[in-house]
C-alpha cells in the first residue's frame, strides 16, 4: 500500500489523476471505476486538464460508477446518474454511452446485470474511491460482508445526515441505495483512494492502521495488492 500525503489538494488531484491517465495511455479501452462525493473532485479536474494537455484519445474508455440511490429519478440533480455526468463524463470528455451507473430501480436483476456488465468489459482497471466518515466504500456501510457483490442496501443515519446537504432536507435523502459490493470493489486491478479534510481522519486511520474488519469497510483495502491512498494533511492527521 502506498500512502501519499499532500498539503495542496490540486497537487493531490494531479497525483491521483496520473494513475487514471497511465491506465488509459497503456490501454485506450481501460475500464475506470468512478466515485461520487467531494473527495475525487480534484482528481476529476486534473484528469480533464491532463487529458486535454496530452491530447489523450478517451473515446474507448469505459466507466462504471460505484453506486446510486434507490428509487431516485435519474434526472434528479442529485442522482448519481446526474452527478457522474456533471463531475466526470462532461468535464473529462468521456463517451456517455460507455459510462454506466447502477439502476435506481435497485432490483436483484439490475444488480446482477451490473456485475455481468463489469465482467463483460474485462473488469475494472483503476477504481477511484472516496471514503465515508464511517469508513464506508461506495454505499457499503459498516457491517457489509467483505465478499459482497452489487446489491440493494439500507443507508445508515450517519450517511443520510452527511448527504442531507445535497437535498432540501434529511427527509428527502433516499434511505436505500444500490452499490457495488466490497468483493466487487476488491476485484479492481488498482484502487486509488482519495480523502480530504479532518472529518475523514479517524476513518482513514482505522482503514490504514486498524484491523481488517466489516466495521470499517475501507480496511479491506489492506488486502488489496495494488492500492494507493492520496490524502491531504488533515485527513492524515490521525495516522
Ligand atoms: C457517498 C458515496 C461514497 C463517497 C462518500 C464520501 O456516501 N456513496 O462513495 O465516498 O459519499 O463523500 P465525500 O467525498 O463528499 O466526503
Amino acid at each position: 500500500m502506498e500512502v501519499r500525503v499532500f498539503d495542496d489538494v490540486d497537487e493531490l488531484g494531479r497525483f491521483a489523476a496520473e494513475h487514471v491517465i497511465a491506465a488509459i495511455s497503456a490501454q485506450p479501452d481501460a475500464v475506470i471505476g468512478l466515485a461520487t462525493g467531494s473527495s475525487p473532485l480534484s482528481l476529476y479536474a486534473a484528469w480533464a486538464e491532463l487529458a486535454r494537455e496530452r491530447g489523450l484519445d478517451q473515446s474507448a474508455v469505459r466507466g462504471f460508477a460505484l453506486d446510486e440511490y434507490a428509487g431516485i429519478d435519474p434526472e434528479h440533480p442529485e442522482s448519481y446518474h446526474s452527478v457522474i455526468t456533471k463531475t466526470v463524463v462532461e468535464p473529462v470528455g468521456l463517451e456517455p454511452s460507455r459510462v454506466a451507473v447502477p439502476s435506481a430501480e435497485a432490483t436483484e436483476e439490475a444488480a446482477a446485470a451490473y456485475e455481468e456488465a463489469i465482467t463483460a468489459a474485462g473488469g475494472v482497471d483503476v477504481q477511484i474511491l472516496g471514503i465515508g466518515r464511517n469508513g464506508h466504500l461506495g454505499f457499503n456501510e459498516p457491517g457489509s460482508p467483505l465478499d459482497s457483490r452489487t446489491r440493494r442496501v439500507s443507508l445508515t443515519a450517519e450517511t443520510i445526515a452527511d448527504n442531507a446537504r445535497f437535498f432540501d432536507s434529511a427527509a428527502d435523502v433516499p434511505t436505500e441505495a444500490i452499490t457495488q459490493g466490497l468483493g466487487t470493489i476488491m476485484d479492481a486491478r488498482k484502487l486509488v483512494i482519495v480523502a480530504v479534510g479532518e472529518a475523514k481522519a479517524a476513518a482513514v486511520a482505522a482503514a490504514i492502521e486498524g484491523p481488517v474488519t466489516p466495521d470499517v469497510p475501507a480496511s479491506l483495502a489492506q488486502h488489496h495488492e495494488n492500492v494507493v491512498y492520496a490524502i491531504d494533511r488533515a485527513a492524515a492527521s490521525q495516522l
